[in-house]
């Protein structure tokens, strides 16, 4: 499993990219990283804050510069966070230096598993299923065209998800 090369997991918010990370680092023994945690951790503050301080421009350039860093980092497991593959620089960083796998789940399932959720931003807001429908149809293109390959979350445990992308890389 060692040969294995860098995974990357990208995906919409709720779709379980920080649960089935770790889980898949644990059954790897590699390090895991969540690009939102480190940014945090980096800047001493979460992710609301930023958002209210720096907008949302500012944590996009912070998610870049983290990206960057934890793609480099060899052999690992790294979470990034829903909005990444807005940007090219994310984009290619995460194609040349790993395999993407694409977490995929329904909004139904992501407005359950974000409905307590105050660490997002982007849905605080009154009409949540209908920013993220909004968002699925913007990013969706963007997360194929950066995977290497799709896995189903939705209605799934994690450990399923997890032995589907280790028999899958
Ligand atoms: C965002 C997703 C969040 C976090 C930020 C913006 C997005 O990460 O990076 O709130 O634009 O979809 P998760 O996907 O881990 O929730």
């Amino acid at each position: 499993m060692q040969d294995l090369p860098n995974l990357f997991l990208i995906g919409p918010m709720g779709a379980g990219k920080s649960t089935i990370g770790r889980l898949l680092a644990a059954e790897l023994s590699r390090p895991f990283y969540d690009s939102d945690h480190a940014i945090q951790d980096r800047c001493g503050a979460d992710i609301p804050w930023i958002f209210d301080v720096e907008g949302e421009q500012g944590f996009r350039l912070r998610e870049i510069h983290m990206i960057d860093e934890l793609t480099q980092l060899s052999p690992v497991v790294v979470a990034t966070g829903g909005g990444a593959v807005l940007r090219e620089e994310n984009r290619r960083a995460l194609r040349e230096r790993g395999t993407v796998i694409y977490l995929l789940t329904t909004v139904d399932q992501q407005l359950r598993r974000t409905a307590k959720d105050r660490n997002r931003p982007l849905l605080q807001c009154a009409n949540r299923e209908q920013v993220l429908y909004d968002m699925f149809a913007q990013r969706d293109p963007l997360y194929r065209a950066t995977s290497d390959i799709a896995v189903r979350t939705d209605r799934r445990s994690p450990r399923a998800v997890v032995n589907e992308i280790v028999r899958r890389v």
